[in-house]
């Protein structure tokens, strides 16, 4: 079969460079711009990467046009209704669904690394009450690589797979921990004896001095957020997590980089963004008002929890995240959810706005997740940190691809330079 190739002429030297361009088992082709600068002496410029596929992957697959997720080929839909959120990390890991026997072995590993070192505990006193649990989870998952350094070789498979293990197992006991020091409550350990999100539950809420049950429904509803949460290709975090370890960094320090990027509204913390909006806007009859706003450039405010860089069409995930939130209210008895109602308007109005439709802004994944975390009473600056231990999964997933890829390079992009040209020094006294 030939190869297709792009050619390309430079007018002004009259040059010529031929591109070849490569197919994906699905989806867009890609044009590989390497020959580019060696021949012509051109770098591509495509700020925010808008048509930059930075690498090969064979992990995650968006449609954006078409609505479609796929995590290693399944739908997302399909995992979301038949699989569960440990079996699901399994296969972005590993890229086959396990069988009985290998998924019993993975759950016990990830349920027998849960305990942190008790020196990362003490770490949490370093911080103020009132400090965002994203700040100190992130500090406390850089801080696993003290833990975990001289021993780590990243080029050793199993090496690598204990990391994997131990930062999906402990990342919850550090996400509960951040909470309890939020709140002035002892630290609970991990209780291996339960699934992956009812022991993330009962570090959350259970106290010392009395019993505590976890919620079966809070408990599957998180573990299907999770699901929704846990890979979506080359997003800011899961780029950022890339291009530290391409560096060959302490994967712990990757993790938290992704973490960090995670945080802003524009990606992650839009969830917790979500609420602050609707609680702001109010009532229904606000809405127009704040519509308005959200459509002013010069506001600097946007509806939250719409728009994204792929999806111009409804985000897969946002539509089972709004049926949930229906069966979830009514299972916990609280059908009438205000915050819920208004979302519900808020998404219709805006469909039908010209501003939004123009523009292909549907619903994403954050814009009913904020509300499941409130009504299964997972405080507002915790939903980022869930969404962190669900995308940890996806996080480790490429870090791990990448580093076994024999062709992984550093990660280091160009510019085009627009500053000053060459000058001379100037003496203090003869500057302006
Ligand atoms: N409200 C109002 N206008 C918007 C919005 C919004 N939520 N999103 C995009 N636009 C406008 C934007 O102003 C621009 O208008 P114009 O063409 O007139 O200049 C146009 O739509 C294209 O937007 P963009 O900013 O160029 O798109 P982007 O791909 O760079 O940004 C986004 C994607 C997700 C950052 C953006 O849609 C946004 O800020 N949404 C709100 C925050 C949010 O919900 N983020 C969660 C994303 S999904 C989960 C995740 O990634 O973690």
């Amino acid at each position: 079969m030939t190869q297709k190739t792009l050619e390309l002429v430079d007018r002004a030297s009259d040059r010529k460079v031929s591109l070849p361009v490569r197919p994906g088992t699905i989806g867009p082709s890609v044009v590989d711009i390497a020959p580019l600068n060696r021949e012509l002496g051109v770098f591509t410029y495509d700020p925010g990467f808008g048509a930059t596929a930075a690498c090969e992957s064979r992990i995650t697959y968006i449609d954006g046009d078409a609505g479609v997720l796929l995590y290693r080929g399944y739908p997302v839909e399909q995992l979301a209704e038949k699989s569960t959120f440990t079996e699901v990390a399994y296969l972005l890991l590993h890229g086959e669904l396990p069988s009985r026997k290998q998924i019993d072995e993975f759950t016990s590993s990830i349920r027998h690394h849960t305990m942190i070192n008790e020196s990362l505990l003490r770490f949490f006193n370093g911080f103020h009450y009132d400090a965002h649990p994203m700040a100190m989870v992130s500090a406390v998952v850089a801080s696993m690589s003290a833990f975990y350094h001289d021993t780590m070789d990243i080029y050793n498979p199993r090496q690598r797979e204990i990391f994997a293990h131990r930062i999906i197992a402990k990342i919850p006991t550090i996400a509960a921990a951040a909470h309890k020091h939020a709140l002035g409550q002892p630290y609970v350990y991990p209780r291996n004896d339960l699934d992956y999100c009812s022991n993330l539950l009962h570090m959350l809420y259970a106290v010392p001095c009395e019993p505590y049950e976890v919620d079966p429904v809070a408990a599957q509803a998180l573990d299907l957020l999770f699901i929704l949460h846990a890979d979506h290709e080359q997003n800011a975090s899961t780029s950022t997590v890339r291009l530290a370890g391409s560096t060959g960094t302490n994967p712990y320090a990757a993790i938290a980089a992704g973490i960090s990027a995670l945080w802003g509204p524009a990606h992650g913390g839009a969830n917790e963004a979500v609420l602050t909006m609707l609680e702001q806007i109010g009532t229904v009859d606000n809405i127009p008002k704040f519509l308005s706003q959200a459509k002013d450039k010069t506001s600097h405010v946007r509806l939250m929890g719409f728009g994204h860089r792929v999806y111009k069409n409804f985000d897969p995930r946002a539509k089972i995240i709004r049926e949930m939130c229906h069966k979830v209210l009514s299972r916990l008895g609280r059908s009438d959810n205000p915050l819920f109602e208004l979302a519900l308007r808020l998404e219709e109005i805006a469909l039908q706005d010209e501003y939004f439709i123009e523009r292909k802004l549907y619903p994403n994944v954050d814009f009913y997740s904020g509300i499941i975390y409130s009504a299964i009473g997972i405080p507002r600056s915790m939903f980022t940190v869930m969404f962190a231990i669900a995308r940890t999964v996806g996080w480790v997933a490429h870090w791990q691809e990448m580093i076994a890829d024999p062709a992984m390079r550093i990660g280091r992009p160009r510019q085009i330079y627009t500053g000053p040209t060459r000058r001379d020094y100037r003496e203090i006294g003869s500057r302006a």
